[in-house]
């Protein structure tokens, strides 16, 4: 590292030194000289004579000043200077840039044979010089030239021109009427098939919907396009919100850092978040297709027509987008199981960042490379922190404070603190002590002590709150708890308070708090932070027997499963004491007997009876250890999966049997093939010939969800036709990458000892390039998140694996290295021979001479 990495800091914000009123841009695409033109008229906010402009990696070839060729300039590193300016003038600066040897996959880059752009956060400074922050938008009108082998040559907004160039290459002009920064611009060139498709809105506009793809995947093209279309219904419906260009187009790419980015009218997405058909892909990578479909559509609103001031406000668009694409998800699917999955993301992941080194607030005052910053924290507890207001004000006040924070900032750039005064005067709310989410770190814990008086008939719960260690706030904050109180038969209770009914929602404000229950005529079962209310860690010493009724007889989906989790947390507990101790770990026969009552029964959604017989993951029950006990966690998952599949082997069996479904997308179909492949998972360990038949018609099915199901169960077992079955998969489909990421990623989860040997061996496998993010993902991302076992190998070799990747990586594309990075940056929470052992790779990178700043700012919160 030459020079360290500067930080930037929230407090610093300054205003544009300039207005820009326009920018035309023009590129003449070429693989290695790409020219574009920047021509933009400037106007000094403050008298100011000198500009200073971002730029990274570009050749400058010519700067003009109102016509004029100018001399007043000095070319940095990162930045372009400029001084003896009028006070209004146009600006046109040429530069030359190389989209082929871009491996970054930002700014603009060839993937495949089709260029595109990635610009957010801060990509548009690699194509050309300009002030490339948010809170400078501008009208954008883009020329695109290139030859034609490139049929489509496409940007934001209405194309207003196209035609034939005399040199045999053809143009497009593009004319955006919508102000933007410079982070949603978007430019594609390529050779694609359409699907097109139409859209009315509410008020009777028709817009096209252009769907682009590689030459023949049209075939996949139809489920991203109808998830479109629901996902602008919806915003009609439930945000009052309507589309407002004439044209709406989604580019599929093969190369792409992150899942999509929600460019104004032509959205960039990631080839595996658009695609999919039966054959290829699963009932999951549906569901996840619609939510980001939705996600990017939701951001012209919350995101692009109103915007970011700067990047520390990323939370403004993106926890408030989350929040928005969770509930299109939940309202047109399951609410219980979207919320399940929103509350595992932030279990799971979200509070192992609050735990590690990388902490930070939902609104970030302190950052390095800001592409670290897209972060569980920004994204998911960011969207908590809205659904929280969401809670406290309800649907209706909620959606005043939407209709006046686009009444007062349409067309701006503005504050998350903008956003949260639009909701309490929309409201009326007092949501001052609320705001500290904004700022707080770590997640806070409630600790919560309960008591029965049957005397008075009465049950008080007290709350102790407590910040996180690394909080520098440390005082209360307004926390939403919702409670419920189940009776004998499992009834919920009427909450009364001095007499009065009262909502489930206590406000927890102050560092100790009680509240009492009236009319309580038995000692009630407590559901604690019921639909995860809060983003805290709740501590009560819940008894098995009381979890078991919760997942006997409450109603809420979401609150079985929790009881599932805790149920799981105390067997684990447990366990590991076991473990230690060289006793015998097994399920408690009060959980096995559960379970057992549930699969004969059978009732409700078969979707939530999957979720609630899965063993949680390692990356999960870790969480509930300061210091995670590797082998001892790993050892308990493997005994409890055994110990379901074989005391429960025949009501799995019935279960199995049980489920009906045709390969068709009703919920209902979908939930029956969740189910069937939990059950087949564990059945696999208990092999018989039935089952291996079950196994066999599921491995030879041509639906994904159930092949790739029965492939992992056999994978996960060992049994002896897992090899030839994943030789025949690898034989069906090397034409298809993104089939093949979902074999790579089952290869990395082997436990055997070859597991190492054989990811080396697959980085030379036809269909792995170390260059394509969504390669390196499935095959070393799922083995450092998803292969305890192996990773954290007490030889080391896990972890060198994964820093050999890292160094190679940093040097091809940085921001895939630094999320690649992740597993290490948690290695303070491992036993002291892997604390050194991860150390060292993460020294090792330290070291490196080219360490990119994306690199640097995460191992260096993590050695420091
Ligand atoms: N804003 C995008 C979204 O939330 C994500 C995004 C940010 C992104 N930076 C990126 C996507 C870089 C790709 C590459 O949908
Ligand atoms: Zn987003």
């Amino acid at each position: 590292m030459q020079i360290k990495p500067q930080a930037k800091y929230l407090k610093d914000y300054q205003a544009p030194s300039h207005e820009v009123t326009r920018l035309e841009l023009t590129f003449d695409l070429h693989p290695t000289k790409t020219k574009v033109k920047a021509k933009a008229h400037y106007i000094a906010n403050c008298g100011t004579t000198s500009l200073v402009l971002d730029g990274v990696g570009l050749t400058l070839l010519s700067i003009n000043v109102n016509g004029q060729p100018f001399e007043h300039f000095e070319c940095q590193e990162q930045h372009l200077q400029l001084s003896n300016l009028p006070n209004e003038f146009e600006l046109e600066i040429e530069t030359e840039i190389s989209p082929k040897t871009n491996t970054s996959l930002e700014g603009l880059y060839l993937s495949g044979g089709a260029y595109c752009t990635q610009c957010e956060a801060e990509g548009f400074r690699k194509i050309t010089y300009f002030l490339d922050r948010p809170d400078v938008l501008t009208i954008y009108t883009v020329t695109v030239i290139g030859e034609q082998s490139m049929p489509c040559l496409l940007s934001n907004g209405n194309q207003v021109e196209s035609g034939q160039l005399d040199d045999g290459r053809h143009f497009a002009k593009w004319h955006d009427p919508f102000k933007k920064p410079s982070y949603l611009f978007a430019l594609v060139a390529g050779d694609f098939d359409k699907l097109e498709d139409m859209f009315v809105t509410c008020s009777g506009r028709k817009v096209n919907l252009v769907l682009f793809v590689d030459k023949g995947n049209l075939a996949k093209a139809p489920h991203a396009m109808a998830s479109l279309k629901r996902a602008m219904k919806w915003d009609e419906s439930r945000f009052k919100l309507e589309y407002d260009l004439d044209i709406y187009m989604i580019v599929a790419v093969d190369f792409f850092n992150m899942g999509a980015m929600e460019n104004k009218g032509l959205n960039v997405f990631n080839s595996a978040c658009v695609l999919a058909n039966q054959q290829t892909a699963t009932d999951r990578d549906y569901h996840t297709i619609e939510s980001i479909v939705g996600h990017e559509y939701f951001h012209n609103w919350t995101g692009n027509r109103v915007t970011c001031r700067d990047w520390f406000q990323l939370s403004l668009k993106e926890g408030l987008t989350v929040f928005r694409d969770q509930e299109f998800s939940s309202d047109l699917g399951s609410r219980g199981l979207n919320r399940i999955d929103a509350v595992m993301a932030m279990r799971t992941h979200q509070f192992a960042e609050d735990a590690g080194p990388m902490a930070h607030p939902i609104r970030p005052n302190k950052v390095i490379e800001m592409n670290n910053f897209y972060t569980v924290t920004v994204y998911n507890k960011g969207a908590e922190v809205i659904r929280m207001m969401h809670t406290l004000l309800g649907e209706e006040n909620f959606q005043k404070g939407m209709q006046l924070y686009f009444e007062r900032h349409d067309g701006q750039a503005v504050t998350c603190d903008d956003f949260v005064a639009a909701m309490q005067d929309a409201s009326q709310t007092n949501l001052s002590q609320f705001k500290l989410w904004y700022e707080q770190v770590g997640t806070p814990t409630l600790t919560v002590a309960t008591e029965f008086d049957d005397i008075s008939a009465t049950y008080t719960c007290t709350f102790t709150q407590k910040n996180a260690q690394n909080d520098p706030v440390q005082s209360p904050l307004h926390i939403p708890f919702a409670i419920e109180l189940l009776d004998k038969n499992g009834h919920a209770l009427a909450l009364k308070v001095n007499g009065k009914t009262t909502s489930k929602i206590i406000d927890v404000t102050h560092p100790e708090q009680s509240i009492t229950f009236e009319q309580i005529p038995e000692q009630p079962v407590a559901v604690l932070l019921e639909d995860f209310s809060a983003p805290v860690i709740v501590n009560y010493d819940y008894k098995l027997s009381e979890l078991v009724h919760i997942i006997a007889h409450a109603s809420s989906d979401y609150a079985r499963w929790e009881a599932t989790q805790q149920a799981f947390k105390l067997e684990v507990l447990e366990g590991v004491k076991q473990y230690n101790a060289h006793g015998t770990i097994s399920l408690s026969c009060e959980l096995v007997d559960t379970f057992n009552a549930l699969l004969c029964k059978r009732q409700g959604d078969l979707a939530l009876l999957a979720e609630l017989i899965r063993v949680p993951s390692f990356d999960t029950l870790s969480s509930e250890f300061e210091c995670i006990p590797v082998d001892a966690l790993n050892t308990c998952i493997v005994q409890f999966e055994l110990d379901i599949a074989t005391r429960l082997a025949n009501p799995l069996k019935q279960t199995y049997e049980s489920c009906e479904e045709k390969g068709e997308m009703s919920h209902k179909a979908v939930s029956a093939r969740a189910l069937k492949n939990v059950c087949l998972y564990y059945l696999a360990m208990v092999c018989d010939e039935k089952i291996l038949s079950w196994i066999q018609s599921q491995l030879d099915c041509d639906n994904m969800t159930l092949k790739l199901g029965a492939l992992k169960a056999v994978f996960n077992a060992q049994l002896p036709c897992s090899e030839p079955s994943m030789a025949v998969f690898d034989s069906q489909w090397r034409h298809d990458l993104l089939v093949m990421d979902k074999w790579f990623a089952l290869q990395a989860t082997q436990k055997s000892d070859q597991a190492i040997a054989n990811i080396k061996n697959l980085y030379e496998h036809p269909c792995f390039d170390k260059s394509n993010p969504n390669r390196v993902r499935a095959l070393v991302g799922s083995f450092a998140r998803g292969n305890a076992v192996q990773f954290h190998r007490l030889d080391g070799q896990g972890y060198r694996l994964l820093g050999d990747l890292l160094v190679e990586l940093n040097a091809i594309n940085p921001q895939n290295a630094s999320r690649m990075l992740t597993p290490f940056m948690s290695w303070k929470r491992y036993d002291k021979a892997r604390q050194k052992l991860m150390k060292e790779q993460l020294e090792r990178l330290s070291k490196l001479t080219d360490l990119s700043g994306d690199l640097y700012e995460k191992v260096d919160k993590a050695l420091n």
